[in-house]
């Protein structure tokens, strides 16, 4: 192998460029040309791509977004956009592609490699944790720490006015993010995907839940996080019902794409920078059609297919804690 592509895809994800920066360093360390395109799928489309020699990866790691910028790609989705895409990686000289971004990202790698014989390697970033075969996904941690914050935040002035927040975080159709806000925040309730599979959450629950924990503590702040796709004109439709319910203040805040954003906690460096490093270590020996991952401390590969197979699991413990531990009405009754 000679030539290493890299590209990021998707949701971009704190953590994109520490990624980056791992595996040119480590393309340059075992003697390899390396090339990062640029938008996602579509800078495969446009060959709009760059050399990346390790001096333009000076400063990045603690940066957020991604210096190669990321993008979501229809024409690429069409088999003449493959076609097209194989093509350019032929005449660009590129042996292995390396794709940083979420489940739609491994998607399109498969497709692509209908068509391309070069080897594509995934890894994991997105701040949604929905991907299986990994613990964490690139992102997630910084997404977490940046939820947090708000809702500490939203906190204060919820207490000072003793108001009902409703708090919807990102996570597309997963509540990992919600789930891991709610518990660090305390947070009294949380509205997960998870936990309403088939079903909605009920408006008179919700309220009657507020009202036993008002009983029990007193007038007081109460904070719930919802995940965002779950409820039906969101955050703001569901603090409407609830406050003609209850007659209590009660206020949506939606964080939005801020969790997308800020310089990427440790946790999301070193995972970055060992799964780009191991990713040329896996292209140098061959290996196709995985995503690096890391389950328990060990770098895993997993086929691509595996990564979006089956929905991924919460973690058991923390959801049966926050449910029944940390639920101050089922912990008095
Ligand atoms: O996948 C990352 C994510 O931020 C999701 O949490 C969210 O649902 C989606 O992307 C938003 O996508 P866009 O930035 O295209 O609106």
């Amino acid at each position: 192998m000679k030539r290493l592509a890299l590209l990021t895809s998707g949701g971009d994800a704190p953590g994109m460029n520490a990624a980056i920066r791992a595996i040119v360093l480590a393309g340059h360390y075992f003697g390899l040309d390396v090339i990062g395109y640029r938008h996602g799928f579509n800078g495969l489309l446009e060959q709009e791509y760059q050399t990346l020699m390790p001096s333009d990866v000076n400063n990045i790691i603690q940066r957020g977004g991604t210096i190669l910028k990321s993008a979501r790609c229809k024409a690429f989705t069409t088999e003449e956009g493959a076609r097209q895409a194989a093509d350019n990686l032929q005449q660009a000289g590129v042996d292995t592609l390396i794709i940083i971004g979420g489940d739609g990202s491994f998607r399109g790698a498969v497709h692509l490699s209908n068509f391309w014989s070069g080897s594509i390697i995934g890894l994991p970033g997105t701040i949604d944790n929905d991907i299986n075969g990994t613990d964490a996904t690139i992102g997630y941690y910084t997404a977490i720490d940046t939820a947090l914050e708000s809702i500490d935040k939203v906190r204060d002035t919820a207490d000072a006015f003793e108001r009902i927040f409703l708090i919807e975080v990102m996570g597309r159709h997963a509540g990992f993010i919600g789930l891991s806000a709610a518990v660090c925040s305390g947070a009294e309730q949380v509205l997960l995907p998870e936990l309403y599979p088939n079903s909605q959450p009920d408006v008179e629950e919700l309220v009657g839940h507020i009202q036993k924990a008002q009983q029990i503590r007193g007038k007081c702040s109460y904070i719930m996080v919802i995940s965002e796709n779950l409820w039906p004109g969101g955050a703001t439709d569901l603090a409407n019902q609830i406050n003609a319910r209850t007659g209590i203040d009660c206020r949506p805040v939606i964080l939005g794409h801020v969790q997308r954003g800020g310089s990427p906690v440790s946790l999301d460096r070193m995972l970055a920078s060992k799964l780009g490093a191991y990713a040329v270590e896996a292209a140098l020996k061959g290996r196709t059609g995985i995503m690096i991952g890391e389950c328990n401390q060990r770098m895993v590969e997993v086929p691509f297919e595996q990564t979006w197979n089956k929905p991924k699991e919460l973690d058991p413990y923390l959801v049966r804690i926050q449910q029944e531990v940390f639920d101050l009405v089922k912990n008095s009754a």
